[in-house]
């Protein structure tokens, strides 16, 4: 039965929290009116100031301080989880007892032990349990998907995909969430886990890693004098404390359908803010996208027996997105082809699908599903598999074979 209306909370106001409270208050309004009335209810952060300021902004009704708050609350619906990784699970959990459907932030958890915890949860709850996978949303990389899937670009050989960013480039930014926990938690899992659903979307399941790589460039940073909200830099103080996670990670990936590939992240890639960017090499040809110049992306098709017409000026054409891509038709407030496209647009994408889906508008009907936390625990375990491999001077580890796989 279609619900009568939706409240939305979303737990954590910082860089990420911004941009699932953007995303609820522009779901709506694109893709046609399929969508019960969704009402905007609360913001919840620790930090109160945050918090207040987070709500009055983007026009939610209230705030609240603590997850619990939203967690009791008789008119909240659908609650993203937007905080640091380690605090997914006991959020999510009381959230899913409670009644309420989760959209939680990639990477599911802190350990992989939260993450199986959090599937059991899902699975023995009626409410919904999804990860937000963004990136997927992205109309060239969902394109290029689409090219390899429908065979026109063929099967995946060969995925060459890196995620620099140099959000800790500078040695003397503050330490916050991001550099605590076990090795693999830093890069490889804040980006790592980007870069790596993108290149399974292209080659299907990775059944094994090898050649993992961890490297901490800087190995203490200083404490903060007030609270660190997603990359900012503020005050520091004279006392340092260590860095216990990776700043650059590496590995080589092998797909279970056959196909390899090579990911590489950093954290302290100078002169990279967020440069997402990969290159497919598959049998019928060769795409490739960056996410510095989202609108557009490059194709290469082969041309083997000389059968289309124009091999002599055969060759890598740029493709400029528009309303023949995915999500750009109906999806932006003006969907001309080339008014341009970014990160920001994904959250909405993903949080309309997350809405429709509780709706229960038929999938015919709507955008793709997100995730389960299934595909968020073989995540991690693909990640932890290339942390073991850096841990064994680069072994070969095969994921165990019980790691549920996208499908
Ligand atoms: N999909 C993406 O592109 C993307 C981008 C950035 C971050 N993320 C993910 O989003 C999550 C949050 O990252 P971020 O960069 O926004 O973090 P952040 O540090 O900027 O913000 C986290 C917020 O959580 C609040 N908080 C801490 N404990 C809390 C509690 N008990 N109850 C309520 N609020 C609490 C903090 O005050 C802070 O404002 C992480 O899982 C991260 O991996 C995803």
């Amino acid at each position: 039965m279609t619900p009568t209306s939706l409240g939305v909370a979303v737990i954590g106001a910082g860089m990420a929290g911004k941009a699932h409270a953007a995303g609820y208050r522009s779901a709506s309004a694109v893709f046609g009116d399929t969508l019960p009335p969704i009402r905007l209810v609360s913001i919840a952060d620790a930090y109160e100031p945050l918090a207040t300021d987070v709500a009055r902004r983007f026009g939610y009704d209230r705030y609240d301080t603590s997850w619990q708050a939203i967690a009791a609350a008789d008119d909240i619906d659908v609650v993203s989880v937007v905080v640091a990784n380690a605090l997914h699970r006991e959020i999510v959990e009381a959230l899913l007892a409670a009644g309420k459907h989760v959209l939680c932030e990639k990477p599911l958890a802190g350990t992989i032990q939260d993450a199986r915890a959090m599937v059991d949860a899902a699975a023995s709850s009626e409410a919904l349990g999804r990860i937000g996978l963004t990136y997927l949303r992205s109309p060239g990389i969902a394109f290029l998907g689409d090219l390899v899937r429908s065979g026109r670009l063929g099967k995946l050989i060969n995925f060459d995909g890196a995620y620099w960013a140099d959000y800790a480039s500078d040695p003397n930014g503050p330490i916050s969430w991001r550099f605590t926990g076990a090795p693999g938690t830093g890069a490889l899992a804040d980006v790592g886990s980007h870069l790596s659903y993108i290149a399974e979307l292209f080659g299907g399941p990775i059944a094994s890693v090898r050649g993992g790589t961890l490297h901490t460039a800087f190995t203490t940073r200083p404490k903060p004098l007030g609270r660190v909200i997603g990359h900012e830099h503020g005050a520091v103080s004279d006392e340092r404390a260590a860095v216990e996670n990776d700043d650059v990670a590496g590995f080589f990936a092998e797909f279970a359908g056959g196909g390899t590939g090579s990911l590489q992240v950093s954290r302290v890639a100078a002169g990279h803010a967020n440069t997402l960017k990969f290159e497919v090499f598959c049998e019928r040809g060769s795409a490739s996208f960056d996410f510095r110049n989202p609108g557009q992306v490059q194709v290469s098709l082969l041309d083997h027996d000389r059968t289309g017409g124009e091999h002599d000026i055969a060759g890598t054409r740029t493709v400029t997105l528009g309303p023949a891509h995915p999500y750009w038709s109906g999806g932006l407030a003006m969907d001309a082809p080339g008014v341009g496209i970014g990160q920001n647009e994904g959250f909405v994408f993903q949080a309309r699908a997350f809405l429709e889906e509780v709706a229960g508008v038929p999938e015919s009907l709507s955008l793709p599903r997100n995730a389960d936390f299934a595909e968020g625990l073989h995540n991690m375990l693909l990640l932890d598999a290339a942390a073991q491999s850096a841990a064994a001077g680069g072994s070969r580890i095969t994921l165990p074979a019980a790691a549920p796989v996208p499908a």
